[in-house]
């Protein structure tokens, strides 16, 4: 029940709604009950049909109280009446019994949401090594699997909360009819609880097993579907599929065990309480000589306890079956939390002269890249990056993007310390293209705009052309409207650099970074580029890694980076420049 506690933390007042009506609808449904034995009396002949002074028709002191509660009321207790206040007690109970289930599915769809909001927020504010380290799949299984189990442990422990108060007002029906009977049943209701609790542990476990396999499932799955061509190239897709079959049908095995604990629950339930209901009866009867009516509405007071309490245990076994996912999201969106970003500094950035790296030092971990490493990239210039891979260039262009931070020196902007300036509005300068050009699967235009609405038809055309790409996007298909596939499968690989390279440019950037962006580029669309970069040089700053022709004959410096440090060559003097 830590689940429940957690969940009322996080939403007081629904719960106190819910919990609000969850009594009110027990107390109507208590007031229904009451008048049961009278109207048995009545229904068998034993009652007179009118309430004498005194109560003789009653049978016990419980009758006797309801009788008298009735008389203040000024009901008369006949046989419409009391069916009347019985068909009016079930009522009231199923009003506030449906209010209270419309909050538990309202908090229930909130929590998934919240859950679902929560992590993805968590996750895209985190430090850029933290997020390099998320398996894709395992967030996509987060959002979609885990927060609906969530949710659905929520609806669960509402459930058994719902279910546990009728258990408790059919409960106290009895105790008022016979408190020695009700005892006895309580005990055998803990009995019962008590020896199919294993269970429950049982469903727990598979539970938990589900949530770790669930992960593992999805995140291999995304894996091996974002590098399929070359599995299918060189089939060797049986084997990712071995691989997969394998984890599918552990989470398999673990589904039947959980079936098969829920099935012997129900069963084992329905058989031990209705043991203990005969016992009762013939207890009741021959040794303690009670009245027929009383030992009746007994056993529907006592059978309902016992069917509501069977209830709570099988709701809680579902709870125990959901609720490690609601705890490994929960964890995982704390981690997230942990990890965030600093986003500290309140310096307007400025690019009017320079970035400069000034004996920076950074390490993955363990593995150094840099020590003492220093570059000046002029504003309004075209600086190239060459070296060979692994020499740290990419490495250079994070810490100018302030994704990560030097463990020594600094990075300036204009001489001011990116530490020191509000890294967002510096990002919103900059105009960025990936090495790996990855499309969404929706339109060209999309793909540019990614949906800001501020940006106009014209605006992307603009951009495209700057990228060289308009001629190609005007003769396809659908133009703009065009959807380029999963990943962008549908282009070219140059194209889609195109298309990426006009993404960068359509918010007038006043630094566009290129990371390798142009080495999918046949010789026309190069020199379109080359053009689009001549034309922009001095308007904005662009830094390129690049081992194009183009993009060094058109650099105004060109570092080349090698062990751990950077040094300026010309374009065309150095034998390891151009293709
Ligand atoms: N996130 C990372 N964690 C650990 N090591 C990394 C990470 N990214 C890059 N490296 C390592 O740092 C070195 C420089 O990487 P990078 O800057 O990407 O080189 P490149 O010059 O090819 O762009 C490489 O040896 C690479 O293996
Ligand atoms: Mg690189």
């Amino acid at each position: 029940m830590r689940l429940m506690q957690s969940f009322f933390r996080a939403y007081p007042l629904r719960t106190a709604l819910m919990l609000a009506a969850l009594l009110l609808s027990a107390l109507a449904e208590g007031v229904g009950l009451s008048v049961l034995l009278p109207l048995l009396n009545i229904a068998l002949g034993t009652d007179s049909g009118v309430s004498l002074p005194g109560n003789e028709a009653a049978t016990n002191d419980f009758e006797v109280t309801v009788r008298n509660a009735l008389d203040s009321l000024g009901i008369a207790i006949t046989l419409p009446n009391m069916l009347l206040v019985l068909v009016g007690g079930v009522a009231l109970k199923s009003v506030f019994l449906l209010m209270a289930q419309r909050q538990v599915g309202y908090t229930a769809a909130q929590v998934g949401t919240d859950l679902r909001l929560q992590m993805l927020r968590a996750i895209l504010h985190s430090k850029w090594e933290y997020f390099l380290h998320q398996p894709v799949g395992k967030l996509t299984n987060s959002l979609a699997t885990e927060a609906q189990r969530s949710s659905q442990s929520f609806v669960n422990g509402a459930t058994a909360i719902t279910f546990l108060i009728q258990a408790v007002i059919y409960g106290a029906v009895a105790v008022a009819l016979s408190w020695r009977a009700s005892l006895a049943a309580l005990v055998a209701g803990i009995v019962v609880i008590g020896l199919s609790h294993f269970l429950v542990r049982i469903t727990r476990k598979a539970g938990k097993k589900q949530t770790t396999l669930l992960a593992t499932l999805m995140a291999l799955l995304t894996d091996t579907l974002q590098s399929v061509k070359p599995l299918k190239a060189m089939a060797l897709e049986e084997l990712t599929d071995n691989v997969l079959a394998r984890a599918a049908n552990q989470i398999n095995k673990s589904l039947r065990r959980q079936v098969l604990s829920s099935a012997v629950l129900d069963s084992a339930q329905e058989l031990m309480f209705t043991v203990f209901i005969a016992l009762g009866i013939y207890v009741a009867l021959e040794m303690f000589s009670m009245e027929l009516p009383t030992v009746m509405v007994l056993v529907v007071a006592l059978g309902r306890a016992f069917s509501f309490l069977g209830k709570v245990q099988k709701q809680y076994q579902k709870l125990a079956q959901g609720e490690s996912a609601y705890w490994a999201m929960k964890g995982a969106i704390d981690e997230a939390e942990q990890a965030e970003e600093q986003l500290d500094g309140g310096i307007t950035p400025t690019l009017q002269q320079a970035i400069t790296l000034e004996n920076v030092a950074f390490a993955y971990d363990r593995h150094r890249v840099f020590s003492g490493l220093s570059l000046n990239i002029k504003a309004g210039s075209l600086t190239t990056l060459i070296g060979p891979s692994g020499a740290g260039k990419t490495t250079i262009l994070d810490l100018v993007l302030g994704l990560i931070r030097p463990d020594d020196g600094a990075v300036l902007l204009d001489g001011k310390s990116l530490q020191e300036i509000d890294i967002k509005a510096w990002r919103k300068m900059i105009g960025y293209v990936p090495q790996e050009t990855i499309l969404l699967h929706d339109t060209i235009e999309h793909n540019i705009t990614l949906g800001d609405p501020e940006l106009k038809s014209a605006d992307v055309e603009a951009a495209l052309r700057k990228a060289g790409a308009w001629e190609f996007v005007s003769a396809l298909p659908g133009g703009l409207d065009m959807v380029v596939g999963e990943r962008g499968g549908k282009l070219s690989g140059g194209q889609r650099q195109r298309i990426v390279i006009a993404r960068a440019l359509v918010n007038n950037p006043i630094l566009l970074i290129l990371d390798e962006a142009t080495s999918a580029l046949d010789p026309d669309s190069e020199a379109a580029i080359r053009q689009t970069m001549e034309d922009l040089k001095g308007r904005l700053s662009i830094l390129a890694i690049s081992h194009n022709k183009a993009m060094i004959q058109a650099a105004d410096q060109v570092y080349l980076l090698e062990n751990g440090s950077a040094r300026l060559v010309e374009a065309g003097s150095d034998s390891s420049l151009g293709k």
